[in-house]
């Protein structure tokens, strides 16, 4: 395998049929006999082992009790996200009344053994501290009304902001690298490792970046003064994780050219300083419409000639995207060519939902990740396997709070001890304890630990509340008594073999995302060779001698041209337009108005029917529109894509309304 034919693989799996892209994986995640009788035994020793050691009332019961499947839960995420976001205080009151009122709280009062529980409920709701219950504790409601009343949403706000605090400080180490440092201590004590990742990602300005690359320098530095280069070796040192969308403001495919000269004066010597340090650094996998540039930056990075066999140098593989066994081909075909071992990380992928909406808000052929929790877990099978086999390319980095995924890896493994597991700080703490050490399983295992203050913490904090909260992730079902371990620890390649269909059947395509209409077509301008067949097909339909002309009553009108310039490039001609005159404005609406009574006569569905051919007449056109908009008004791509797009809707919309609303007389209440 080259690398040119893993990218190639990679195009051809990014919006892949789900059942076609999972199937060609089952054969390679299924377990041996004894690997499966291995796994089932460990796993389910991890997990009674964790349940009988479970430090009860935590935040995983937290997240239990709000989980997402309770609209208490959706309620509370949705304040989270918007509360840390929303500037101002009178906004936030408003949400806050908007979005507190409907929901049940008092439910789950008293519903968990958990003290963490029940005072947050309270603390929530209430006024920010634990409130103590009297005799009259049942009347929720009108307590609840009463402190309403008395202290109002401000109280309930400053509340809410303190329990995102709490809860944001389970999930980072530290405020600077000095004191994450500092509190590590203690675990690095009892075996475990860290991988630094400093807050802050998805730049927006170009002070954001330069903010975010100053924070990973000192970071590297002061990760650099704690560590003893003699000890251990890159692989086994404390590490830092990067994002790299913290460090360019403009992480798009669509600016590719532009990115890989702007970030590499920003990310060379990030690495050189870790290099020199014999410090790690891994590059974070973000939103899937960043990998293919991901890619190409650290493609880059890895044939600088200062960092020649350097193996810190790693990267974050998501499972849950189709394109993942051609990312680890790519990847190993790098290390070759390179002649070093490339550290990777292992994630299922943190963006799943964020990953399906995007992918039905831009119309695009299908999804890039799978739409099954269990195909993830059989993506990340299959991908550990290629990651162990391939011991000359790989140091694998297993990152998971899964007990079943851990016994696969570790079973699959052996007694091999060159990789190691992984765990987010704040989570999967007690299965790990069951792991780490001589006396456990002996595994190595590096803690990714989270520093920053909360102004940098909401999509970090946002992306483990809804992980957390979901009711298929493992760490939500081991906290709740009820489910049996057997289910919790079942099979993924078993269950993903009796599924049918295999895609989710209550997550539509995004072309059906609307039901009754068709969703407009998109195109997804982060897939290179996607890209590639609309900027040629857009290039060769403005090519053409453009001319355009009022057309009246279907009759193109004779007029004086002039010529039309390109915004962007004045110079450039784009072609001629003849303006509509006074008369033919007025010989237009006449027709218009004659016509009218015929229009009305056809009815809904034939007017519908109009309306529907042209919505497929503007994608037949889409690459010339797109283009006019480009060149006539300096629009970018992505704009004109937009406005195409939200023509067709428009059109489909309304036939949709003809169709319903014009079918037959209604009788209206007025
Ligand atoms: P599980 O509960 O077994 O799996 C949950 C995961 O399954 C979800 O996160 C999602 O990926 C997937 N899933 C859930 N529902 C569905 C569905 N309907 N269809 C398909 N898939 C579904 N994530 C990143 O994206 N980039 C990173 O760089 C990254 N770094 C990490 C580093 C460490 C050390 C750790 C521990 C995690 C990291 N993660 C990263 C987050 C990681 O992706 C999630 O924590 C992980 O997915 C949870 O997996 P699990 O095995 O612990 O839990
Ligand atoms: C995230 O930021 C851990 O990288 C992962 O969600």
């Amino acid at each position: 395998m080259t690398m040119a034919s893993a990218r190639a693989d990679m195009a051809r799996l990014y919006l892949a049929d789900e059942t076609q892209a999972i199937e060609a994986l089952i054969a390679r995640a299924r377990p041996s006999a004894a690997e499966r009788a291995g796994t089932e035994t460990l796993a389910r020793d991890l997990v009674s082992r964790v349940r009988a050691q479970r430090r009860r009332g935590g935040l995983d019961a937290f997240l239990n009790q709000y989980a997402l499947t309770t609209e208490e839960g959706v309620v509370l995420m949705c304040l989270a996200e918007a509360l840390l976001r929303v500037p101002d205080a009178d906004t936030a009151d408003k949400l806050i009344k908007d979005k507190i009122g409907s929901a049940h709280w008092e439910k789950h009062l008293g519903q968990s053994q958990s003290l963490f529980v029940n005072a947050s409920t309270w603390a929530l709701m209430l006024t920010g501290h634990v409130v103590k219950l009297g005799e009259g504790a049942q009347d929720w409601t009108s307590i609840f009304g009463r402190v309403v009343q008395r202290s109002g949403e401000p109280v309930i706000r400053q509340a809410m902001n303190t329990a995102m605090r709490i809860m944001g400080g389970q999930f980072v180490l530290g405020r600077t690298i000095e004191e994450a440092l500092k509190r590590g201590g203690d675990a690095a004590k009892r075996g475990f490792r860290f991988s630094f990742d400093m807050l802050g990602e998805a730049a927006l300005t170009e002070d954001d970046a330069e903010r975010y690359t100053r924070s990973y320098a000192q970071a590297i530095a002061s990760i650099a003064a704690h560590e003893d280069k003699r000890r251990g070796t890159i692989f086994t040192r404390n590490s830092i994780s990067v994002k790299l969308s913290a460090i360019h403001p403009r992480l798009e495919y669509v600016k590719h050219e532009r990115v890989l000269k702007e970030i590499l004066p920003r990310l060379m010597p990030l690495c050189r300083t870790a290099r020199e340090a014999g410090i790690g650094f891994t590059i974070d996998a973000e939103e899937a419409d960043r990998l293919d540039l991901q890619l190409d930056i650290f493609d880059a990075v890895s044939g600088a000639s200062e960092l020649k066999g350097w193996e810190g140098l790693g990267l974050a593989v998501q499972a849950y995207q189709k394109r993942a066994p051609a990312v680890i081909d790519w990847l190993s075909a790098l290390a070759r060519e390179h002649g070093r071992r490339i550290p990777v990380r292992l994630v299922k992928g943190a963006y799943w939902d964020s990953e399906i909406k995007r992918a039905q808000e831009l119309g695009i052929d299908g999804y890039p990740v799978f739409t099954r929790k269990a195909s993830t877990d059989v993506s990340y099978l299959a991908c550990a396997r290629a990651l162990l086999a391939d011991q000359t390319a790989f140091f694998p980095m297993f990152a998971t709070h899964n007990a079943h995924t851990l016994a696969a890896v570790k079973t699959m493994a052996g007694n091999r001890d060159d990789y190691e597991f992984q765990r987010l700080h704040g989570m999967g703490e007690e299965l790990y304890d069951q792991a780490v050490g001589g006396d456990r399983l002996g595994v190595q295992c590096r803690i990714y630990a989270p520093v920053g203050t909360h102004e940098d913490l909401l999509a970090y904090l946002v992306r483990r509340l809804l992980e957390n909260g979901a009711n298929t992730s493992f760490v939500n079902r081991l906290a709740d008594d009820e489910a049996p371990i057997a289910a919790i620890i079942a099979d993924p390649v078993d269950q993903v073999e009796h599924m049918n269909p295999k895609p989710h059947p209550r997550i539509p395509l995004p072309a059906d995302l609307f039901g009754d209409r068709k969703n407009s077509h998109g195109v997804l301008l982060s897939d290179p060779a996607r890209a590639k067949l609309l900027t040629n097909a857009i290039a060769q339909a403005v090519e053409r001698d453009l001319d355009a002309r009022p057309i009246i009553g279907g009759v193109v009108q004779d007029g004086q041209p002039t010529a039309v310039f390109d915004p962007s490039k004045r110079s450039r001609q784009i072609g001629t337009i003849v303006t509509a005159t006074p008369d033919m404005a007025a010989r237009a609406a006449a027709s218009a108005v004659a016509a009218q009574f015929e229009w009305d006569a056809l009815g809904g569905e034939k007017r519908a029917e109009i309306l529907s051919r042209a919505a497929d007449l503007f994608e037949r056109d889409a690459a010339l529109l797109i283009g006019l908009c480009v060149r006539e008004a300096g629009k970018t791509i992505v704009n004109g894509l937009s406005d195409v797009r939200e023509a067709v809707d428009f059109l489909r919309y309304y036939a949709g309304l003809a169709r319903s609303e014009f079918a037959a007389p209604k009788l209206l209440p007025g």
